[in-house]
């Protein structure tokens, strides 16, 4: 990249012309954009990353090549960087979470922001404090950005109604709603395997009804032209899923049937005593991913799972675990450097005001 084709991100802000400088200097703490990407100029109007509908195509590509830059400093121990070095990110999770809880943290050290764990089991929430003044409480501290999971469909948007401008909003997974980072790294593990994903088909298989998953991948791959095909149980599967697109299977067969991609969805066996699934034994016969049944698909296809795998359920032990085909722990390495984008490309504007 050539110093006329690009821009140094701190020089954004002409206020801190010493601090420019001396991150200008020091390429070890610097982040470099192509300063013509088309999205770049979109991405610095929008405040919230709430769900993958309203980002536009070149949002989408704008934030992959982010990514990519995000995940060469990180892969050559680079990182942390300072862009965001007065910035402080809270993470507030009200569901468990592994992988987008940890991901979020150490990509916001990466990019040097401070980072607040809530501990919502010992917080005022437990004496029921609302969703809202626990964010403005923090926002009152000096929070700049804050990452809610919920299990309420619409608490971000909801959250980020409420706040407007006084911080970022940054949605880790709304009840059945969205989870637009998993999408996103999602599509950004399919892209590293070298194919396009304009007309490739992906097959998203499981419980689509209570997916947030399913919902922001749909959402975000079809925006990029993919064919996306379904299977689950019928009892799993929203009705009318068809009018958007989507071409629903009641058997997996024809859904994996010459996939690019296969996305296996984690069975909430929670819904079991809803009497939503006759039984794990007969979604495991129908559903379960296996070498034997991917041989369905096209040769080169790869099989993702958000996780958390219940491994033996959707998916046999031995698919995935062969990294040949399956790019779950792909995914998981991705988390990092997707969410380092975002919070890179949502907050950047504003880090070298302090
Ligand atoms: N995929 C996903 O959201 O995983 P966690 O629940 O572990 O964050």
């Amino acid at each position: 990249m050539s110093d006329a084709s690009s821009t140094a991100l701190e020089s954004k802000n002409p206020k801190n012309s010493k601090d420019q400088n001396r991150m200008s200097d020091d390429k070890d703490t610097n982040l470099t954009v192509p300063d013509n990407l088309p999205g770049i100029s979109s991405w610095k109007k929008r405040r919230h990353l709430l769900d993958t509908k309203d980002l536009s195509v070149e949002e989408v590509e704008a934030l992959i090549t982010v990514a990519k830059l995000c995940k060469d400093i990180h892969s050559k121990g680079r990182a942390p960087l300072t862009v965001l070095s007065h910035k402080v990110v809270a993470n507030l999770f009200y569901e468990n979470s592994t992988r987008t809880r940890s991901s979020f943290e150490l990509a916001a050290r990466k990019l040097g922001a401070s980072v607040l764990n809530l501990d919502i089991r010992m917080s005022s929430v437990a004496k029921g404090e609302t969703i809202e003044d626990t964010a403005r409480t923090l926002v009152s501290m000096g929070v700049d950005a804050v990452v809610q999971r919920h299990s309420s469909s619409g608490s971000a948007h909801k959250l980020a109604e409420l706040l407007k401008d006084e911080v970022h909003v940054l949605n880790a997974g709304d009840g059945w709603n969205a989870h637009p980072t998993q999408a996103l790294l999602d599509l950004f593990s399919m892209q590293e395997t070298g194919k396009s994903i304009k007309g490739r088909k992906v097959a998203i298989i499981g419980d689509i009804t209570h997916s947030r998953v399913a919902r922001s991948n749909i959402w975000l791959l079809q925006k990029l032209g993919a064919e996306i095909h379904v299977a689950g149980p019928p009892t799993l599967v929203p009705v009318q899923l068809d009018t958007f697109g989507v071409t629903v299977h009641e058997r997996l067969d024809p859904a994996i049937k010459d996939a690019d991609f296969v996305i296996a969805l984690r069975l909430q066996l929670e819904r079991q005593d809803e009497g939503l699934i006759p039984s794990i034994g007969e979604y495991k016969r129908l559903y379960r991913l296996d070498h034997e049944r991917i041989k369905r698909c096209k040769p080169d296809v790869r099989v993702l799972h958000p996780g958390p795998v219940n491994r033996g359920i959707e998916i046999t032990d031995d698919l995935v675990d062969d990294n040949k085909v399956s790019l779950v722990n792909l995914q998981v390495a991705n988390g990092i450097a997707v969410r380092m984008a975002v919070l890179y490309l949502l907050m950047f504007d504003e880090s070298d005001e302090g």
